[in-house]
């Protein structure tokens, strides 16, 4: 089945405690595993931002929902593309909290960056130079 690749970032409503990005994440996983939607989500202490992957009628009604989200605001869409593999096919969300400063966690970062920059998963630069000045630290 043919996918698209969608990349958002969003504004924290406010400072999330470990314990508020374990029950989004748990969230994110047990939902997206049925609807065959894998991806990323990065938190870097005032900014989220998040990589879906899945078909594109999925993901359309899955971003409406997660926009209207209280716990974050002025969400807005970088990337949406097909896309002829998934970055993250063994995640049905993986969780990145760069506020961690956990060097494997930057490296990991990095891939996806370099990755988008090479044209090579993400399929485009500008999502990625973006993600790159909001998340550099
Ligand atoms: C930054 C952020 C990312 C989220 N990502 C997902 C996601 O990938 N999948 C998902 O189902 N819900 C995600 N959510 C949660 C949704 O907004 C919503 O609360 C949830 O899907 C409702 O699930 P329920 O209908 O099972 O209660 C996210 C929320 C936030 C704030």
């Amino acid at each position: 089945m043919s996918i698209n690749q969608l990349v958002y970032v969003s504004q924290a409503s406010r400072k999330m405690s470990e314990e508020d990005l374990r029950a989004i994440h748990a969230t994110a996983r047990s939902n997206n595993e049925p609807i065959d939607v894998t991806g990323s989500l990065f938190y870097n202490g005032g900014w989220f931002l998040q990589v879906l992957e899945g078909p594109a009628p999925t993901l359309a009604a899955l971003y409406k929902k997660i926009e209207l989200d209280p716990r974050h605001k002025n969400s807005r869409i970088l990337y949406n593309e097909p896309a002829s593999f998934r970055t993250f096919p063994r995640w049905n969300m993986n969780m990145t909290n760069l506020d961690d400063r956990q060097a494997d966690k930057y490296d990991e970062l990095v891939e996806v960056i370099d990755a988008a920059r090479g044209n090579r998963k993400i399929g485009s630069a500008s999502p990625a130079v973006t993600l790159l000045k909001i998340f550099k630290a």
